[in-house]
């Protein structure tokens, strides 16, 4: 996609394939080497859109058993108290989350209405189809929540909480510490982005459970990939301290069972706001820690 114009781009086969192979990735390039193109070798765009969207229902499913809306709420809920609580006003407030893929998230919250009527759902995806799919999903079942193809920090209206489910092992390098700063330059008050907990066991535990709940090749492949790619927790408190947010690691290694931890998420509030946080979720605060908890090793 023309990431400017917002205009699909034609891709050739043969260039994806070379890229996944000089990556490493033979088996990636041995799918792409199955979808069908046109007679100038370039990728068929349905065959493309139909593909992500089996893929991404096939993850709804993941997300429906890890029960990522709960998780979320866990920590959204008390996040939006205290934001109540700081502006004294009341509303609308704006949950963004970026690339939102079938927009799972959104319509869990849409449908439970568990964040309140004065919280405006919306969903952000670079990819027109799978926007357009998580569109029909939400209109079939009537609910109050938007989608929105394009990137999630060009949008015209800001976010009050930026959140996502696995997007973070995406951005690499810089883009991870970039992808942060966005943030803290909108006039966003927090984020929550849940991805893949990177511990030693979690590229076996992805491929169990990719292997036993998804079907596709693709979905298969990625599950595991997406695993090797997540980032540490070094990683993540590095780039998210970036300045205007206190970044927050919720479970970092070491403080809980790793058969157990499969999604974590790396929390950004505007400093003032982490004291009323930390009060307004009690106990649950200890597992919290900030940079400082990595001392010697950031
Ligand atoms: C692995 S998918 C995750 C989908 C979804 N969150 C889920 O859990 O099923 C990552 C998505 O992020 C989208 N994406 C990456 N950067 C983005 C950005 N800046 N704005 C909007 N979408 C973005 C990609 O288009 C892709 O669909």
């Amino acid at each position: 996609m023309d990431t400017h114009s917002g205009h699909r781009l034609p891709v050739r086969r043969a260039e994806v394939i070379h890229q996944l192979r000089e990556s490493g990735d033979e088996r990636a390039a041995r799918i792409v080497a199955g979808l069908p193109t046109d007679q100038d070798g370039v990728l068929d765009p349905h065959a493309v859109d139909r593909l992500l969207i089996s893929v991404h229902t096939e993850l709804q499913r993941l997300s429906e058993e890890l029960r990522v809306g709960e998780r979320l709420l866990y920590l959204l809920g008390p996040l939006f108290a205290v934001l109540r609580a700081a502006t004294g006003r009341p509303g609308p407030y704006r949950l963004v989350d970026v690339g939102c893929g079938l927009g799972y998230v959104v319509r869990w919250l849409a449908a439970t209405n568990a964040l309140g009527t004065d919280v405006e759902l919306i969903g952000v995806d670079l990819d027109a189809a799978l926007v357009g799919e998580a569109d029909r999903l939400a209109r079939a079942e009537g609910l109050n929540c938007r989608f929105v193809c394009g990137n999630a920090f060009d949008l015209p209206e800001s976010a009050t909480v930026y959140v996502s489910t696995g997007v973070l092992h995406h951005f690499r390098g810089p883009a991870l510490a970039e992808f942060f700063r966005a943030q803290a330059a909108s006039p966003a008050q927090a984020f929550c982005h849940f991805d893949i907990a990177a511990t030693r066991l979690a590229p076996i535990g992805a491929w169990v459970f990719h292997r036993a709940r998804m079907r596709n090749p693709l979905g298969r492949h990625d599950g595991v990939v997406s695993a090797q790619r997540a980032h540490s927790d070094e990683t993540l408190l590095r780039a998210a301290a970036v300045p205007g947010i206190r970044a927050l690691l919720y479970e970092p290694r070491g403080t809980v069972n790793p058969f157990c931890t499969t999604l974590r998420p790396i929390i950004g509030v505007r400093p003032p706001l982490e004291a009323p946080l930390r009060r307004t979720l009690g106990q649950e605060a200890r597992r919290m820690v900030g940079p400082e908890h990595l001392t010697g090793t950031i």
